[in-house]
């Protein structure tokens, strides 16, 4: 570990404020097992553009260095998305032939995914390793550990899929923290670094209480109305 343990502590204090958020007070009083079905659709859209992020940072990258973990992350997520519509599937959330995309994202799902999309087309293979790994990955570690024990207590047997992330998702968090250049809280790279910690934070706790208001049985987004203009219709 190098000395940019602060930069951790901040990580650490950013996802306990994702911690407790509404979702998560929802989740704890929740007792009946159908009430996952409301915000597993939109785990499915956070779980399907990660995957596809990591891919495209991997294919992207052309520093050595970065490249190797970001293979080793990508490869290690690759088929999680595909876990986790067998669980939905099993567990009677989504029916056998059903898209999984009959349930909008909300916009908040769609803007932390657009986050991590961003910082890999505009940003440095730095911001992403701490919007991605340190706390995407940190997020997403709180998220698992929490979630799959209260599965269970409401007899939805979690799988694979959610096993799988409360073993790795640690080990993701830290990947690339030692090639994040050493610097103080203080300095213009810390306080950069420190902002993109914030941010992405602050998009998943908004993520995470957008899932408390959605329904599944939504089956279109509310769209804006449509103006009949007879003139524009081509004849
Ligand atoms: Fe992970």
């Amino acid at each position: 570990m190098n000395s940019m343990k602060w930069l951790l502590d901040y990580a650490y204090e950013c996802r306990e404020i994702v911690r407790s958020c509404n979702f998560f007070k929802v989740l704890e009083s929740t007792s009946d097992p159908m009430d996952v079905k409301e915000w597993v659709h939109q785990l499915y859209y956070q779980s399907r553009d990660f995957t596809s992020a990591l891919s495209l940072r991997h294919a992207m990258c052309q520093e050595p260095a970065f490249q190797r973990i970001f293979a080793r992350h990508a490869l290690e997520e690759v088929d999680h998305c595909e876990q986790l519509l067998n669980w939905m599937r099993k567990r009677n959330f989504l029916e056998a032939n059903a898209e999984p995309t009959y349930v909008p994202p909300t916009l908040e799902t769609q803007l932390a995914s657009a986050y991590c999309f961003r910082s890999i087309l505009r940003e440095s293979y730095v911001h992403q390793v701490i919007a991605i790994n340190l706390i995407s990955e940190g997020v997403s570690y709180d998220f698992f550990t929490t979630v799959a024990p209260k599965l269970e207590s409401l007899g939805l047997q979690p799988g694979r899929y959610w096993h799988a992330h409360e073993e790795i998702d640690q080990e993701h968090l830290a990947m690339g923290f030692n090639l994040i250049p050493v610097c103080e809280p203080k300095s213009s790279e810390g306080q950069a670094y420190a902002h993109i910690v914030w941010e992405m934070a602050f998009l998943y706790k908004h993520m995470f209480d957008s899932w408390t208001r959605v329904s599944s049985d939504r089956l279109i987004p509310d769209a804006p109305p449509i103006n009949y203009s007879p003139e524009l219709v081509a004849t």
